[in-house]
């Protein structure tokens, strides 16, 4: 039932945050599983590579600096992370009544390992779709950082791909933008103010169940 305030927005239930490396976006990923939960929600917060036991092994082992990893099998590694993650936590979820919301989804794999990577777009789209069987996200919010301030958030201790460097994030953040201006279930967010300016930004454009009491209001 759409929040009559913002009736005609579209009710989004699967929704996906992204950005590069330090654009602040798990934290808009948490402030929004709390609003969607003010508003009586059941909410699954989730991430990727991650989000079930198969997955976050693999994301220890894809993110690990020690270890070697050729770009498609980088690929693969976070498409089965995603397979898994798809089949075992979010179509329940989603089947259960929940609102999902992923930390990182199939943007990731378009931006990181085809922009930033150089892999064939259409490659990575088809065997993406094979990991999730075709389930997109309602809506997917890029949180959009220029890369000075990416950096800055980053500091020293990085994983094996935000320490692939400058020029890689930067064709990150480009793919990003690329991808966002094709695809009209992809918002390009304004990351620089700050978080609660942010999150404000994001759930102005939502529509959402109204809260199970009202007396609480929005977070
Ligand atoms: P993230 O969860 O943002 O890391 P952190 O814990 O440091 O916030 O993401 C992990 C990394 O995985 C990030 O550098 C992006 C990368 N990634 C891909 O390259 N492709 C993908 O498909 C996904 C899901 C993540």
């Amino acid at each position: 039932m759409p929040n009559p305030s913002t009736a005609g927005a579209p009710t989004a239930r699967f929704l996906a945050l992204e950005g590069v490396d330090g654009s602040g976006k798990s934290t808009q990923a948490q402030l929004l599983a709390d609003w969607y939960r003010a508003h009586g929600m059941d909410v699954m917060l989730t991430r990727e590579p991650g989000g079930t036991a198969l997955g976050e092994r693999l994301r220890a082992i894809v993110l690990d600096p020690a270890i070697t990893c050729a770009d498609r099998a980088e690929l693969m590694l976070m498409l089965a992370a995603r397979a898994q993650h798809v089949a075992a936590c979010i179509r329940p979820a989603l089947a259960a009544g929940q609102v999902v919301i992923t930390d990182r989804f199939s943007l990731s794999s378009l931006a990181y390992q085809g922009y930033g990577r150089g892999l064939p777009l259409e490659e990575i789209r088809a065997a993406d779709a094979v990991a999730t069987g075709g389930l997109r996200p309602d809506l997917t919010l890029v949180i959009d950082v220029p890369l000075e301030t990416a950096l800055e958030r980053l500091g020293a201790a990085r994983d094996r791909i935000e320490g692939e460097g400058a020029a890689f994030l930067r064709r990150v953040i480009a793919g990003y933008h690329a991808l966002a201006h094709s695809d009209a279930t992809i918002r390009l967010v304004d990351g620089r103010p700050a978080a609660a300016a942010i999150h404000r930004a994001i759930t102005a454009g939502l529509s959402c169940p109204a809260p199970a009491n009202p007396a609480e209001g929005e977070p």
